[in-house]
């Protein structure tokens, strides 16, 4: 078991604390996106539809009122590509007018909004046309951006262009786990080279707007270890395509995989910061593949490790970014809320660690605030400090809710605070 700190944390002032969400795990109704067609899809292994999810769509604005109660300052959400173009150059005013109060909510309820711009889900004619494999993707982000910008750009001071594209370009291209299922590993390059053009057209876009908007992008960085000697090679190339791709590109503007070397022009520095989202370690084997956790190891309802210590060496290696980083996604699928008060506790610790090793952290912004639609996971994964009811999508906060309240409020981690939420 992972012991919670004891000596109190302190954070900078104008730490940012919040939570994330993303519109198709939460708003409900997203039928004409991909995610929604692969759901529905015999192919894919999803063990719920999202339908409603939490119905945040109709009750944003309750909702972001009790996570300004929290103290929250920040709070990340994406917008819904699908929402706002359903069709090729077909742009829904009505939508636009729907993120435009959603933002004013989030403002007038205290909190900073973080927008993504795209998270896991693409509109269906994307899909249907080559999705992110085909490289006409770069432009119709650029336009989709641009739209967004001018329209509620002014309200946004915060843009993560594109949510852990790794994941999209492996699950979804080379695997079959997410759509758009393509299994054929020669796509994983090419798909990984149009995300990151793509998020370079989106900070042109925005910026042609809004030039005191600060974008980056939110990459998910498990930290890589080698189970033996024999096994380091594997390691670096999966580290690699995972991780060190993007952060050489964000510094030197060059995309450098195994068949390509590509300089996205303007690239280089151009990224404000860098959003990482951690979960866990993967211990890799060359001989057999990645590893599951040690039988005595502390894991989670998604069957991943807690291991801290590597929190802390994943915000080191992302220095190689060479910008400030937030920490955009942490956090724990358990029904054990005082597993999530530790394990909030100790990520924390870990981070607070990182930043005395040298690493510029701005803020952290807690996975989820809402139970809500976990992808192929569906429902029963409960990664929020809010519970939802499906039925009647009623709120009941969870004790972690308040726990993290009082980080947020007092900018520390107290080990006294701790153990009572622990001994509670
Ligand atoms: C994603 C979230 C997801 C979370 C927990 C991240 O990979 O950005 O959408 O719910 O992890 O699995």
């Amino acid at each position: 078991m992972n012991e919670p700190p004891t000596e109190r944390i302190e954070f900078p002032d104008g730490f940012i604390w919040g939570t994330a969400a993303a519109a198709h795990q939460a708003e409900g109704g997203n039928w004409s996106n991909d995610w929604w067609a692969w759901e529905h899809d015999p192919r894919s292994n999803c063990v719920d539809v999202s339908g409603d999810a939490i119905d945040h769509y109709h009750r944003f604005d309750s909702d972001f009122e009790l996570l300004g109660s929290y103290g929250h300052n920040a709070n990340r959400f994406s917008i819904e590509w699908a929402r706002i173009e359903p069709e090729p150059g077909e742009y829904s005013n009505a939508a636009l007018d729907h993120y435009a109060r959603v933002l004013d909510s989030v403002h007038k309820h205290g909190m900073t909004p973080f927008v993504t711009l795209h998270h896991f889900s693409s509109p269906r004619w994307i899909h249907a046309d080559g999705g992110w494999a085909n490289p006409e993707i770069v432009d119709r982000f650029r336009r989709y951006t641009e739209v967004v910008a001018r329209r509620l750009g002014d309200r946004i001071p915060y843009v993560c262009t594109i949510n852990e594209p790794q994941i999209v370009a492996w699950a979804g291209y080379q695997l079959t786990g997410f759509p758009p299922g393509a299994g054929d590993k020669t796509l994983f390059w090419p798909v990984t080279r149009n995300f990151i053009a793509a998020h370079q057209a989106a900070i042109e876009a925005f910026k042609g707007q809004q030039p005191d908007t600060k974008i980056g992008i939110t990459l998910a960085i498990t930290d890589f270890q080698a189970a033996d000697d024999d096994s380091v090679e594997v390691r670096d190339r999966v580290h690699h395509r995972m991780a060190q791709v993007y952060y050489d590109a964000l510094r030197t503007g060059v995309v450098k995989g195994p068949n390509i070397e590509e300089e996205i022009g303007g690239l280089g520095g151009s990224s404000d910061f860098v959003g990482l989202q951690f979960y866990s370690r993967g211990v890799i084997s060359a001989s057999q593949g990645m590893l599951a956790p040690p039988p005595d190891a502390e894991t989670t309802q998604m069957g991943y490790e807690v291991v801290p210590e590597s929190f802390t060496t994943v915000l080191k290696g992302a220095m190689d970014a060479s910008l400030p980083v937030i920490v955009t996604e942490n956090g724990i699928g358990t029904t054990d809320d005082k597993q999530r008060v530790r394990y909030i506790a100790t990520h924390l610790a870990a981070a607070k660690k990182a930043m005395d090793e040298g690493v510029d952290l701005r803020g952290y912004i807690y996975w989820c605030s809402m139970d809500n639609f976990e992808w192929n996971a569906g429902y029963q994964r409960t990664f929020g400090l809010i519970a939802v009811d499906r039925q009647t999508f009623v709120r009941t906060p969870k004790p972690s809710a308040d726990y993290f309240s009082e980080i947020c409020r007092t900018n520390a981690v107290d080990p006294k605070t701790t153990e009572q939420f622990l001994s509670a």
